[in-house]
């Protein structure tokens, strides 16, 4: 099969190029990334030179530039991680989330019509959902949860989803959304909480913690998401929405409480800041029809996955220091720059 992953060079989409370039050799995966702030080519160095993996540069929503891809690769298979994915970035610039998220994704939709698609899978989150209260742990998001979103960047999200949908009942495209909660492992953009709370700890550094940090997220462990997502590619229903969440509801305080004591680093670094404007409180899946359907299992707890985590970011200090310094932008002017 010829799969083309886009956002191959994020935090997800990396882990799962990693995943499917091991796992399938007789497939071919394209990685299609802008290489964005969040796109990096160094979390790409374990697959580099792999023959069944290619790395293209391209924007997914570049309608002449997707079409012609596609027109030459005919893919099989397209997996669309790529987005704007930082909620605090969304409230600050709304448009470009609109523009890779909705834009993007019906571009790829076009292009999958127009070339013919075995599956159009689109990684999507929780966040569509909305938030739940946080003194009402009973409650959990299914798939038949209504949309119902909070930041621009939600909204841009679920807007893609339903487009993806209405692809389905309208021209009969074969497509299929996961629909997952926050991930954390290995090559994640020092920005979001997890590796934020470790490169800043290590630094003995201020860690931020939004107003009284009793939000609560549900952390899914990075390559239990890319398994899921591959199961559902392969063996999961067309036109159907999968919930991916494994049951590990912490508040944002927890968070940072657990990875200061796995490093030894004192409660003291911790710093309540203003809250985010329409914070959303507690998010949590119901994963059962993935499970059931599908035989989906994630490896990882939060009590297993996080000292792992955490000895990736101290094994590849080189890799999170760059981005931090900026380095690894110029990294990708030296490898890519005079080829583009
Ligand atoms: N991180 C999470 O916890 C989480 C949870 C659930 C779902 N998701 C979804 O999973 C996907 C990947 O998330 P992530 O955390 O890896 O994001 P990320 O921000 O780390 O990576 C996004 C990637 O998309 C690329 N990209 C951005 N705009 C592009 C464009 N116009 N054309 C081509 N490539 C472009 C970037 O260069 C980057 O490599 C997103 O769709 C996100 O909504 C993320």
């Amino acid at each position: 099969m010829k799969i083309i992953v886009t956002g191959g060079a994020g935090f997800i989409g990396c882990n799962f190029v990693h995943y499917m370039v091991k796992r399938y050799p007789g497939d071919e995966i394209i990685n299609l990334d802008l290489l964005t702030y969040a796109g990096n080519l160094e979390s790409l160095k374990p697959v580099e030179g792999c023959p069944n993996y290619r790395f293209v540069r391209g924007d997914i929503a570049d309608r002449d530039f997707v079409f012609s891809l596609f027109e030459k690769e005919k893919p099989d298979v397209v997996i669309n991680f790529a987005a704007e994915s930082h909620v605090d970035r969304s409230i600050t610039d709304p448009e470009i989330f609109v523009r890779t998220n909705v834009i993007g994704t019906t571009t790829l939709l076009d292009a999958c019509r127009k070339y013919g698609i075995q599956r159009y899978h689109q990684v999507s989150t929780d966040e569509v959902y909305g938030d739940l209260p946080l003194d009402r742990p009973d409650l959990f998001f299914t798939e038949e949860t209504p949309i119902h979103t909070s930041s621009p960047y939600s909204s841009a999200k679920a807007g893609a989803d339903l487009f993806v949908l209405a692809y389905h009942r309208t021209y009969g495209l074969p497509v299929s959304i996961s629909r997952c909660s926050n991930n954390y492992g290995p090559y994640h953009f020092p920005e979001k909480l997890i590796p934020l709370v470790i490169s800043r700890a290590l630094n003995d550094e201020e860690i931020p913690v939004y107003g009284t940090g009793e939000n609560v997220r549900d952390w899914l462990y990075v390559t239990d998401h890319c398994t899921a997502i591959d199961l559902i590619v392969r063996n999961g229903r067309e036109g159907e929405v999968y919930n991916i969440g494994g049951h590990n509801e912490k508040t944002n305080l927890e968070v940072v409480q657990t990875v200061l004591r796995a490093l030894g680093k004192p409660e003291s670094l911790i710093r309540f800041v203003t809250d985010r404007p329409g914070h959303d409180r507690r998010y949590a899946m119901d994963p059962t029809k993935i499970e059931t359907e599908l035989g989906w299992k994630p490896q990882y707890t939060f009590k297993t996955g996080i000292p792992v985590t955490i000895q990736w970011y101290l094994d590849n200090k080189d890799w999170w220091e760059n981005i931090v310094s900026g380095a690894y932008q110029s990294y990708f002017e030296t490898m890519y720059g005079a080829r583009l």
